[in-house]
């Protein structure tokens, strides 16, 4: 993993009581950074509009649900205060945030991590066990892995079967080529990022539906996780880059 992108994650992780995350962020890392793609020629997810009301349809929401609210709805397999989107950003949507159309085709697939061939259930146990430190991950058959497993089905619902998609992991950050900017960082942070990591970075635990509605966030209720999100997706992420690089 590139150092950049393990300061971004590091920003996010300021405002939670642990740190081992940060460990866990390394061990995840497997794809190659690549440049940014531009929205243009991106693969579309389908919309929730779209999905059918049947058990299917159901299904899908059930891991879109636990996907948003990981914390909450399996606390037995998080450790730390992390929903899966906090770094899946969009609902695991976003191009170039490790979105699930990205990963569901390419797998099964060799990691060096582990050392063999993991199928996608084997995948999303990694991030349960090591980016939401959460011990023994649950079981691949569980009803966990299954929801999560048919949402991301669904979100790469028409993508081509083991086709590396524009925007699948996350990309590399360029170095400025001035170096970094403690000042303009700081001022990055207090007009953006202060409102949810409190002033100095440690953390707000609740922050109001009002203050995240600033940022136009679209499910509030969620709370400070929400926020973060909706932030990170207005900023670019070369900025919160070398924000958290200039203040690791
Ligand atoms: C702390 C940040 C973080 C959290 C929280 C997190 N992940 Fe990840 N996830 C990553 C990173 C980093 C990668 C590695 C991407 C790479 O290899 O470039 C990754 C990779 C993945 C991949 C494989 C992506 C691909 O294209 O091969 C899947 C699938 C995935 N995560 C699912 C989940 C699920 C489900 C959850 C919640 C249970 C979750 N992640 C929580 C950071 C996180």
């Amino acid at each position: 993993m590139k150092p950049c992108m393990f300061a971004a994650v590091l920003s996010l992780l300021l405002a939670l009581p642990t740190h081992a995350a940060t460990i866990a962020m390394e061990d995840q890392s497997q794809l190659q950074p690549s440049a940014a793609h531009s929205a243009t020629h991106q693969f579309q997810p389908p919309e929730e509009s779209e999905l059918p009301d049947n058990a299917y349809g159901k299904l899908v929401r059930q891991g879109y649900a636990l996907f948003v609210d990981t914390k909450r709805l399996a606390p037995q397999f998080v450790g730390n205060g992390l929903n899966c989107s906090n770094c899946h950003l969009d609902q695991g949507r976003l191009a170039n945030s490790a979105p699930l159309w990205g990963a569901y085709p390419m797998y099964p697939a060799y990691r060096k991590k582990n050392d063999k061939v993991n199928t996608f259930a084997e995948r999303l146990q990694g991030c349960f066990q090591f980016s939401m430190n959460g011990g023994t991950p649950p079981a691949a058959d569980s009803p966990q892995i299954t929801a999560l497993s048919v949402y991301a089905y669904w979100l790469a619902s028409k993508a081509p079967l083991g086709v590396e998609l524009p925007g699948r992991g996350y990309p590399d950050v360029a170095q400025p080529a001035k170096g970094y900017n403690l000042g303009q960082g700081a001022e990055v942070y207090q007009g953006q990022c202060a409102v949810c990591q409190a002033p100095r970075g440690r953390g707000r635990r609740s922050v109001t539906a009002t203050s995240c509605r600033r940022y136009g966030v679209r499910t509030p209720t969620i709370g400070a996780p929400a926020c973060t999100e909706s932030i990170l997706q207005r900023l670019s992420s070369s900025t919160i880059c070398h924000w958290a690089r200039a203040a690791a």
